[in-house]
């Protein structure tokens, strides 16, 4: 895969994306939403991916936000579909990922860059890390999905706040209202996200897969996600990992998951 915007690192079962344009603070132009769409949906399709860690490069940001002169000019319709074809691509894509993803937090994460870090199954962050969603300061509101997400995270009020006042909260702010789930030093960011995904590629894929339907199904409008759970809890015990992870406790010994 070749990329202008983004870089894939692949190490045994672990992929890193990092947002590459450092000197535009990562912002999400048109190229680099397609390009990750492609990236997640290929290490997605892989099954020797079971971890995918999703960061910015350089010191400063993870991604502020979408890329403002893309859309200055544009009109009603224009704004409509922007809207449409980024969630359909990038932020549904990756909250609807049957592969984990742990968005690492390294700086600026505002505007498209929280909602980014919101579509991922959870966050870490790093001490220097600034969170918000500054929309309304442009008169719009977030169009990818952070009028949603941030609620579900943070409770109504804590959200209407944060929108309201296109204000940025700090990391331990962050950790405090549930945005993210553990801080650390910039330095120690992406091997504490290591940590985390390699405690995750201990366990069955097909699982984890399955657990993250049945927990995104519980905010799903007309699903009801007991039922998703009913069923795919179900499904488990045709698998070859329910198999090997049922006896490997019977025997004693610590599962080698076939992932299938
Ligand atoms: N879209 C397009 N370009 C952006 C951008 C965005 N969302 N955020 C930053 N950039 C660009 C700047 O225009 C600047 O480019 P230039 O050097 O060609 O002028 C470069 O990134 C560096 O940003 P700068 O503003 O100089 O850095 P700073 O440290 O002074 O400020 C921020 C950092 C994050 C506070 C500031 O860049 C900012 O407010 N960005 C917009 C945040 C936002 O509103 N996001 C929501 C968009 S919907």
């Amino acid at each position: 895969m070749n990329f202008e915007n983004i870089l894939i690192e692949k190490s045994n079962e672990l992929a890193t994306i990092t947002i590459n344009r450092p000197k535009k603070l990562n912002a999400l132009n048109k190229n680099t939403i397609e390009e990750l769409h492609n990236a997640f949906e290929a290490l997605d399709n892989d099954s020797s991916t079971k971890v995918i860690i999703i960061t910015g490069s350089g010191e400063k940001a993870f991604v502020a936000g979408a890329d403002i002169s893309e859309f200055a000019h544009f009109s009603v319709e224009e704004g409509g579909r922007l809207a449409k074809k980024g969630q359909e691509m990038l932020f549904d894509f990756v909250e609807n990922l049957s592969t984990p993803v742990i968005a690492a937090v390294n700086g600026f994460a505002l505007g498209g860059g929280l909602e980014l870090a919101m579509s991922c199954h959870f966050r870490i962050a790093s001490d220097n890390a600034k969170m918000g969603l500054p929309e309304v300061s442009l008169g719009v509101i977030p169009g990818y999905g952070g009028t949603q997400r941030l609620p579900q995270l943070v409770g109504k009020g804590k959200a209407m706040e944060l929108i309201m006042t296109a204000g940025m909260i700090n990391a331990d702010e962050a950790k405090e209202c549930g945005l993210v789930n553990h801080i650390t030093t910039p330095e120690e960011l992406l091997p504490l996200a290591e940590k985390l995904a390699s405690k995750i590629m201990r366990n069955s894929s097909v699982a984890i897969s399955a657990a993250i339907k049945a927990v995104n199904d519980n905010f799903k409008d007309g699903v009801n996600g007991f039922e998703t759970e009913i069923s795919e809890f179900g499904n488990c015990f045709g698998t070859e990992d329910f198999k090997e992870g049922t006896t490997a406790f019977l025997d004693k010994r610590k599962p080698n998951f076939p992932g299938a």
